[in-house]
């Protein structure tokens, strides 16, 4: 299974929409690791590219004067503590394909629904 960004996902703000791409196209790596090192090395990368975009994201938030954000911020931290618990599990050799399929799985539905809200925060928000 390949993962595929979609038009649908965008947000419209660039960095945001960028970094969700990547987030795909790392998936798609992860998928691919030829090795359990590769793997490592790619669901590290992941975690990064996790921990950056969540900041962007956090940053953006903030300096629109984003409402909830608590909780948009507490499934950040939720993804996050799934990929260290993951990583842990690569490095015992028990993480398959199916948990990353999950791991994505659950990153869309955030995409397409907290990013969402945010997204429609923005295109509502009545110009100051
Ligand atoms: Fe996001
Ligand atoms: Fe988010």
């Amino acid at each position: 299974m390949k993962f595929e960004w979609k038009e649908d996902y965008a947000l419209g703000d660039s960095s945001v929409d960028s970094e969700h791409q990547y987030l795909f196209e790392l998936a798609n790596l992860i998928i691919d690791s030829p090795t359990n090192d590769a793997l490592i090395n790619n669901v590290m990368r992941l975690y990064k590219h996790a921990r950056e975009h969540f900041q962007t994201e956090e940053k953006l938030m903030q300096a629109q004067g984003y409402p909830t954000n608590k909780q948009h911020i507490a499934s950040h931290n939720r993804m996050l503590a799934s990929l260290v618990s993951k990583s842990e599990s690569i490095q015992e050799g028990t993480w398959n394909k199916e948990q990353v399929i999950e791991f994505m799985t659950q990153w869309i539905a955030h995409i397409t629904s907290d990013d969402w809200q945010f997204k429609n925060y923005l295109a509502n928000r009545i110009p100051a």
